[in-house]
């Protein structure tokens, strides 16, 4: 299995940015974390970061024919874009939701997810594993 892993805006500045809700870990150490564990289950792993919304649409329009699934922590367009929300609908590709934080306790804002119900699913709350999951769930076929 070849899996896309798209991460959005600011997730670039993990581990110096609120480390108290984004844990200490550093971007580079998340993609060192994930690709580790990818390799150990044979799993094809690429990892990308953009901060702009048309480039995770252009991502996911383009690769759609070279990958399998997607892992996409979308950051705070989770809550507001209804083009990343099209733009999934669009592609025959299971997308998984993730988020490092659980929004669930977050600001009012952040609960809201407009991409949750067109994606094959959500994991929150749980770090870095919140990403090694969503490579376990797509592993084992949904
Ligand atoms: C996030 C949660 C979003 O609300 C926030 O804007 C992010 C990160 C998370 O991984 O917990 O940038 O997606």
């Amino acid at each position: 299995m070849n899996i896309l892993v798209i991460n959005g805006p600011n997730l670039n500045l993990l581990g110096r940015r609120e480390p108290e809700i984004y844990g200490r870990g550093s971007y580079e150490d998340l993609c060192a974390f994930l690709q580790d564990y990818a390799k150990e289950r044979h799993c094809g792993l690429e990892i990308l970061q953009t901060n702009h919304e048309g480039t995770i649409i252009d991502w996911l329009q383009d690769r759609s024919e070279s990958v399998d699934a997607f892992i996409l922590n979308p950051g705070a367009f989770t809550h507001y874009s209804y083009a990343i929300r099209d733009a999934i609908k669009a592609v025959p590709r299971p997308v998984v939701e993730v988020h490092l934080s659980d929004l669930s306790q977050r600001e009012p804002f952040r609960r809201v997810s407009v991409l949750k119900d067109v994606c094959a699913h959500q994991i929150m709350g749980k770090g870095f594993q919140s990403y090694s999951e969503a490579i376990d769930w797509l592993m084992k076929g949904q």
